[in-house]
């Protein structure tokens, strides 16, 4: 940019800014989030940093306004790791609080809360005082043990403090592992400049320190350990005294907690820190709310994965303004079109995005964002960044409208619509390579065949090579073709033909969810894996069968028939055969006890997940449904049961049961 044009950007910024912050303070409106307008002054700043002559009195910035790795051994945690609910509302924290109170009626509730710090979770367990095992949360069950990676943390004590109950017998400390904001950001620049991978946000660097199977690495890198939990035989407190004696036993808090006694302080004090939270050493994203009653916190129990007696409060998605560099198609899977905005890298919520979803052809149209435009987006929790819309006053002119490709940029083949009032476009090319390589990306991806080392690289680098064509193709690598491709060493290409190899013998529903049929996600595929007990008795299922299985309507039987139904998809699962892959049939249990007989459960029912309950049920032969509906046997109550489900029960006949009948109909 040069100054000419600086100066033209520099009035804009000037106007817009100006508006924001009249309307703001004078008629109380308010025009852009807090954020984006932080994000146009800091461009302006820049501006006038770069350009002092353009400085001037007047101008705004003048005024001062007020899962689980390898390498190391598995451990069982005493007692599970559990999550958090997340709420994004002062309405929701107060649902939260109604939930409960129904529960325990006659209780005075007192609220402990403490800020999220944005790191990962960490136990420490100690014997007669002595720290002999830290470990990372893991599946919640089972975490990783890396005692001696926490044996480096300073915040970590070796000998809890003092002379004190917990000197004998277990205790536990659960907390968070950080790295400071100004730690990460000096590391980071040393990384990049030894040319090493650098970090994202603290958070993946914390999570990457912990997991290095070097300790000497770990102890030169400033990581804190911070203190939220204390678990010990006949300890019984409120979380506000569970501080206090965290602190006693050597211990770092926060610093942050408090305990209220009605939800007003404690909305006020986490608004309070919305802001102010920026100036913390580290990332937080949010709050956690306890009962502060530890024994009324155990007796609200556990839904799912999370405590019913705490919530996390999470502050609203960060915005930020940048550019639109340029706007790309990206050819989905299933051959969608998805127009991806390249963006001036910025920051949003701990992470540099540079790139940004668009949705489609008509969201680019409806928001008219041009090439250039200064944009506003934002990132919500784990979602991809979007473009929310662009700021028009800002335009120089020199926009241009993005024009939709008429073809595919992959395959050059016309684009098309399944349907017209469908807004997205397709490239209808089967055999386009980008559908090729996302499909095989989805076939080893996490939630499908698992197979490590199969990344998007990885797989670009086979498909290159024409070493493969299809996923079935992953299954005749041989190690030494692999060894050949400039990717691959001695030791990945050994993983990378053992980590496919394992995966000869899949559960049939991961199989089938794997092949990528369009509208089969992953319940559905378990859905059809457990009517169908085979893939050769799904393939051979006509419209009738399918609609039988519950859940499946129309849309999804016609494009599994669609799918089973085209002779390429049907050469392929020939060549999985030939290749040696033989999903593992769902056993035969017709004739079992609990034949003709299912079950909805709601809440938790102890000593077991309710994939455990889900898989005993099926062994019996019976069904486990997701929602009360026509033909549900029993509503199993683990804990209160939701006013719409019972009333549900009420209308399709649905005996409501509670834990101890359900164990006994499963014994
Ligand atoms: S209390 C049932 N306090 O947030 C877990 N957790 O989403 C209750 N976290 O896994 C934990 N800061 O790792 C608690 N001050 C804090 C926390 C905190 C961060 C993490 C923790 C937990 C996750 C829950």
């Amino acid at each position: 940019m040069n100054i000419a044009q600086a100066e033209k950007r520099v009035a804009k910024l000037r106007e817009l800014i100006n508006d924001y912050r009249y309307k703001y303070h004078v008629l109380d409106e308010s025009t852009m989030s807090e954020a984006v307008a932080d994000s146009l002054k800091h461009e302006l700043a820049e501006l006038e940093a770069k350009y002092p002559e353009l400085v001037t009195p007047d101008s705004p910035t003048q005024s001062i306004p007020g899962e689980i790795a390898k390498g190391f051994k598995k451990v069982q945690h005493q007692t599970r790791m559990l999550s958090l609910n997340d709420v994004f509302s002062k309405e929701e924290i107060e649902n939260w609080v109604v939930r409960i109170k129904k529960l325990v009626p006659d209780e005075k509730l007192e609220y402990f809360s403490d800020i999220k710090l944005d790191g990962l979770a960490c136990s420490l367990v100690y014997e007669d005082g002595v720290l002999v095992r830290g470990a990372t949360r893991g599946d919640s069950f089972v975490g990783e043990d890396v005692t001696s990676n926490i044996k480096t943390l300073e915040s970590v004590p070796l000998r809890l403090r003092g002379a004190s109950d917990f000197s004998k017998g277990r205790t536990e400390v659960r907390g968070e592992i950080v790295i400071f904001k100004e730690e990460f950001t000096k590391l980071n620049a040393k990384l990049e400049k030894d040319g090493l991978k650098t970090y994202a946000n603290p958070r993946n660097l914390a999570a990457g320190t912990i997991r290095q199977l070097d300790p000497k690495l770990v102890a030169a890198r400033p990581l804190t350990f911070f203190a939220y939990d204390l678990i010990h035989e006949g300890f019984d407190a409120t979380h506000e005294q569970v501080y206090t004696s965290l602190n006693k036993l050597g211990f770092k808090t926060s610093g942050v907690h408090r305990v209220f006694n009605n939800v007003d302080g404690l909305e006020k004090y986490i608004s309070q820190w919305a802001d102010k939270r920026q100036e913390l050493k580290f990332n937080t994203d949010g709050f956690v709310i306890k009962v502060n009653d530890r024994e009324l916190y155990e007796k609200l129990g556990v839904v799912g994965k999370a405590p019913r007696g705490a919530v996390a409060y999470k502050y609203p998605a960060e915005q930020s303004t940048t550019k639109v560099r340029d706007i790309f198609i990206s050819i989905g899977r299933t051959g969608s079109a998805t127009p991806v905005a390249i963006l001036e890298p910025v920051n949003l919520a701990g992470t540099t995005v540079s790139m940004a979803t668009l949705h489609n052809a008509g969201e680019i149209k409806r928001k008219d964002i041009r090439v250039g435009d200064t944009v506003i987006v934002e990132k919500a929790g784990d979602i991809i960044p979007a473009v929310v819309e662009s700021l028009k006053d800002l335009r120089s002119d020199n926009e241009e409208e993005f024009k939709f490709p008429t073809k595919c940029p992959e395959c050059n083949t016309d684009l098309v619509k399944l349907k017209e009032d469908e807004a997205v476009w397709r490239c209808p090319n089967n055999s386009c390579p980008a559908r090729v390589s996302k499909r095989i990306q989805h076939f080893a991806s996490r939630g499908a065949l698992d197979i490590d080392g199969m990344g998007e690289k990885n797989v670009e680098a086979l498909l290159e090579a024409k070493l493969i064509s299809d996923s079935a193709d992953l299954y005749s690598l041989k190690y030494e073709d692999v060894l050949d491709l400039e990717r691959f060493a001695e030791t990945s290409s050994k993983n990378l033909i053992e980590a496919i190899s394992a995966k000869k013998n899949p559960p049939l529903a991961k199989f089938i969810y794997a092949l990528g049929v369009r509208q089969v996600g992953a319940q559905t595929a378990i859905d059809l894996a457990n009517k169908f007990k085979t893939i050769d008795k799904l393939s051979e299922a006509n419209l009738e069968d399918l609609l039988e299985v519950e859940g499946i309507g129309e849309v999804v039987a016609e494009s599994i028939l669609t799918w089973f139904g085209d002779p390429d998809n049907q050469k392929l699962l020939e060549k999985f055969y030939k290749n040696g892959v033989r999903p593992e049939n769902v056993e035969d249990v017709s004739g079992g006890k609990l034949e003709g007989i299912s079950f909805v459960i709601t809440g938790s029912i102890s000593g077991m997940s309710r994939e455990e309950a889900a898989d005993r049920i099926r062994a019996l032969g019976g069904t486990f449904q997701s929602s009360v509906g026509k033909g549900t046997t029993y509503l199993v109550a683990g804990g209160a049961v939701g006013e719409s489900k019972l009333k549900k029960a009420e209308q399709y006949g649905t005996k409501v049961i509670d834990e101890e009948e359900f164990i006994n109909i499963i014994k």
